[in-house]
């Protein structure tokens, strides 16, 4: 085949290809500047192995759709399991030369297993897709010359203990195994406990009060750390001298073996706290397909819907944007349904005449949003509910606008907590501040991103951060105050980016004020006459 012929012959295929499928994916440059970053942040002559989720049974032969890790995810693009990253701080030369600086261990191509399962992109894709030089199929990673003992830190992240040996060759459980075996990771190895460690290490004496006192609630959880003499010692020390004494003790301690299971959380929380241009591009889709997905809903609703089909609704919303996910299951709630934070049963039959608090979000390549609306099945507030909303909702305008870079990371939450504050005891629903925790009960913000609860330090909001506001008010049936309230409960949640210029509310195209959702929910849908036959 001539070259010319071969060429039109693979662009007309790759044409086929895309548009059968997406593309707008992260781009391999992504996945490699960030683990650039990982390396950047990684002390010298350290190396950092992070591992691919478990994949997760359901019954008997059916597994949950399978979820890679997000840090994974974000470093890699990879989304099939038993797959092993490592990262070394410093260039490594091969035994035949080769200079390298990162190897990834992925699934081995298997005609028969992909005959049920689906592709596998081997060794091969590993390359070409993902832009990894150095590609081994999992079962590699036995073999392989890396000599843990080398590094003066091994960077990871500690096991949870819900992985299972699924029998096949390099499946997750062999490639932890294999980790075990090469960093001679000890049987009794107690991942908290390592962190205390580097918090006492890593403070001053003259600042050590804050520390003995966190560590004593620490030693009340876990019982293994009540046996640790360094621990209690330090938790009991009566002077800063006997602290100084066993602050060396612990140095030694951390220093006697190389495994570190803390520093990459803290790496990780700092890169992902802060979104690039090109994450940004599928957080905000997911999050304009959640809003979408909220405004048709506001259309179709009528009393007569069941909670499980408005969940309908939005997800196929989701779906036909071409959204793969929920980022977690989907809440909606009818009435006091709506008072349990995390309603996902979904299973009332009628919503009737109740206000409904629908808590979804879309995940669009790996990116979530997080978005809730609150709508009056019927179309109108009541009186008594529209005024538990607008206390909502300028508890959440005052959050949205304390979202600026440098605000300390609590300040929408303080901010919003004011506004319910003095909006139910003006009502007289409470009689004192101390109160509000009855009715307001969870925090209102939280990073957003790969995990609907995303990674972050928790520090000053930087620029390129996106977060949710989202306070809400929840009034139970037989709560201490009049029936009149029973039964509303109310949440609204946005997805903000903070900038220099101020907070966005990337959410906003989905209706806020009582007004906007009431116009809305006039309007009508294309769901009006969408019957299908009855089964009974
Ligand atoms: N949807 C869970 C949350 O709002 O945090
Ligand atoms: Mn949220
Ligand atoms: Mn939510």
């Amino acid at each position: 085949m001539k070259v010319t012929s071969f060429f039109f012959l693979f662009f007309s295929l790759f044409l086929i290809t895309a548009q059968e499928t997406p593309t707008d994916f992260l781009s391999a440059d992504f996945h490699k500047g960030r683990r650039e970053e990982v390396r950047n942040l990684m002390p010298d002559n350290s190396v950092a192995v992070f591992f691919a989720n478990a994949e997760r049974n359901r019954s008997n032969d059916v597994d949950y759709i399978y979820h890679q890790d997000p840090d994974f995810y974000y470093l890699t693009g990879y989304k099939e399991p038993n797959a092993v990253l490592v990262i070394f701080s410093e260039d490594q030369t091969s035994v035949d030369g080769k200079i390298y600086n990162e190897m990834i261990f992925v699934q081995e191509r298997d005609a028969r297993a992909e005959q049920w399962n689906g592709k596998r992109l081997g060794i091969e894709g590993t390359q070409i897709q993902l832009g990894f030089q150095m590609a081994f199929n999992g079962s590699e990673f036995e073999k392989s010359n890396i000599d843990f003992k080398n590094y003066e830190h091994v960077l990871f992240f500690d096991f949870k203990t819900d992985y299972r040996d699924l029998g096949g060759k390099a499946d997750l459980f062999d490639l932890i195994k294999t980790f075990k075996v090469k960093t001679n990771y000890p049987s009794d190895y107690n991942a908290t406990k390592q962190q205390i460690y580097n918090m006492i290490t890593s403070t001053d004496v003259e600042n050590s009060a804050n520390v003995a006192q966190t560590l004593g609630r620490y030693l009340n959880y876990e019982e293994a750390l009540k046996s640790d003499a360094l621990l209690t010692g330090y938790v009991n020390a009566q002077d800063n001298g006997k602290r100084k004494e066993i602050q060396e003790k612990v140095k030694l301690e951390l220093k006697s073996n190389n495994l570190n299971s803390y520093m990459l959380e803290e790496i990780m929380n700092t890169l992902r706290e802060t979104k690039t241009r090109e994450e940004m591009v599928l957080l905000k889709k997911a999050i304009e397909i959640s809003a979408v997905g909220q405004i048709e809903v506001m259309k179709a609703m009528h009393p007569n819907m069941s909670e499980t089909e408005i969940q309908g609704i939005h997800e196929y919303v989701y779906k036909k944007y071409g959204a793969e996910y929920e980022g977690y299951p989907s809440i909606v709630g009818g009435g006091n349904n709506g008072c349990i934070l995390h309603y996902i049963e979904n299973n009332k039959q009628k919503v009737g005449n109740d206000l409904v608090l629908m808590d979804l979000g879309a995940e669009y390549h790996g990116y979530t949003a997080d978005v809730t609306r609150t709508i009056p099945a019927n179309g109108k507030f009541t009186k008594e509910q529209k005024l538990i909303y607008d206390i909502v909702y300028n508890a959440q305008e005052a959050g949205i606008k304390a979202s600026v870079v440098g605000a300390p990371f609590q300040a929408p939450g303080a901010a919003a907590a004011k506004v319910v504050t003095e909006g139910l005891i003006e009502l007289g629903i409470i009689a004192s501040p101390g109160e509000v925790k009855t009715y307001f009960p969870h925090g209102t913000s939280h990073y957003l991103g790969l995990d609907v609860h995303d990674k972050g330090t928790y520090g000053a909001f930087q620029e390129n951060t996106v977060i949710t506001v989202e306070p809400g008010i929840y009034i139970p049936e037989g709560s201490d105050c009049d029936k009149k309230w029973w039964g509303i409960a109310v949440r609204i949640e946005d997805d903000i980016l903070i900038t220099k210029d101020g907070p966005i509310n990337l959410s906003e195209m989905a209706p806020r004020t009582t007004e906007a959702i009431e116009k809305t929910m006039a309007m009508p849908s294309v769901l009006d006459n969408f019957t299908l036959p009855s089964l009974d």
